[in-house]
């Protein structure tokens, strides 16, 4: 089967095509899988470039889509030809967070989804929603079930909050659907006009380009009636940390989901104290949290925006032009 590995140390040029064995048939317990599409991430990014480093030979990919092909003995939430999704932790099947670091994460501490057949257990899939392509169901694992956590299962988003979504990345794009699908009203950053129009195209209130207008806190509290936002979807890290403590309500939420200005920085501290603000740390979420994602997809009539698809031999120049930060929402391989 055709199957992209990452030679050590990593970088673009060290993802290499390879033909691996066909894995066989599910023993009890497991699931066979086609994988018809990943999505790109941040962190998937960080792991092809050497800059979280992982094992000679890893396959790349926490994102992993497709079709059910056979089932072990034992295994009755799935069905032959049923179209699925992969789970980011494959261990943490419902409760409280078990893990505080990649090593049981695909495409990181084991094999990834950068192949095109998986046997493994079932738990490490969901269904996916009814209807949605194979891409747009691959979104989910990560940026999907990071923003669903984020505003839903820690944040509790009411209709009639009001939501900051940073950027016009993967999680931001999908956070900007999902809050306006649940009834928010929502706030978006770029460092793009051009962007921001797409943005405003997707449905969000409120625009502000971030890059000229670097205390974007101030337009947020004028907006916002001088009140601050309920939720913010924090990818920026400590760089952007302050505005969002000045831009977030007395007694508001900041989902603190992302390093994109690094990985660590000084924080106003006496600000999130003052302004009593709950500042949560997340990684992605449970299979139940997946399960309930979907469910709710079922429901809603919104499909994450896929900027750009490549095939599984061009994973490289997909990489390189995610690097370049020209995409919208999501990048895509479909294979
Ligand atoms: N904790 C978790 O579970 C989790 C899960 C998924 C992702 N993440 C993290 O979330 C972040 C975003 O991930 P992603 O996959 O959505 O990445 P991505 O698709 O590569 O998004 C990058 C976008 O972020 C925006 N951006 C960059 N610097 C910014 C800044 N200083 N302020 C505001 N926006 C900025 C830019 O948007 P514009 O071009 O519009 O300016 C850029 O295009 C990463 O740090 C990633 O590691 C964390």
């Amino acid at each position: 089967m055709k199957t992209i590995q990452l030679r050590a140390p990593g970088g673009l040029d060290q993802l290499v095509m390879v033909d691996l064995a066909d894995p066989g048939t599910p023993g009890p317990g497991q699931i066979r899988v086609r994988i018809h599409a990943s999505s790109l991430n941040y962190h998937d990014l960080g792991v092809v470039t050497g800059n979280m480093p992982t094992v000679d030979g890893r396959i790349p990919m926490a994102d992993g889509a497709g079709v059910v092909e056979a089932i072990g003995d034992g295994v009755d939430d799935f069905a032959v030809g049923d179209h699925v999704v992969s789970t980011f932790f494959p261990t943490w099947l419902d409760g409280e967070p078990v893990a505080g670091n990649f090593a049981t994460v695909p495409g990181d501490g084991v094999d990834g989804y950068a192949r095109e057949y998986v046997v493994t257990e079932a738990s490490a899939f969901t269904k996916a929603p009814r209807g949605w392509s194979h891409a747009e169901a691959s979104t989910l694992t990560t940026a999907g079930l990071t923003v669903w956590r984020a505003l839903v299962a820690n944040g509790g988003l009411k209709a009639g909050e009001t939501v900051v979504v940073q950027g016009t990345g993967g999680v931001s794009v999908f956070a900007l659907q999902l809050a306006k699908a649940l009834g928010a009203t929502v706030i978006a950053t770029s460092s793009s006009d051009e962007k921001l129009e797409r943005a405003r195209l997707l449905g969000a209130d409120h625009l502000i380009n971030y890059r000229s207008q670097p205390e974007w806190a101030k337009p947020v509290l004028e907006i916002t009636g001088g009140r601050g936002v309920d939720h913010i979807v924090e990818v920026g890290g400590h760089g952007t940390l302050a505005q969002s403590i000045q831009a977030t309500r007395v007694g508001g939420h900041i989902a603190l989901i992302g390093v994109l200005t690094g990985a660590a920085g000084p924080v106003p501290t006496a600000g999130l104290t003052v302004r009593q603000q709950r500042l949560q740390g997340l990684i992605v979420g449970s299979r139940q949290h997946q399960k309930e994602l979907v469910r709710a997809l079922d429901a809603l009539s919104i499909r994450p925006v896929i900027d750009r698809s490549f095939a599984l031999a061009d994973i490289a120049e997909a990489f390189a032009f995610q690097q370049s930060g020209g995409h919208f929402g999501k990048v895509c391989l479909e294979y």
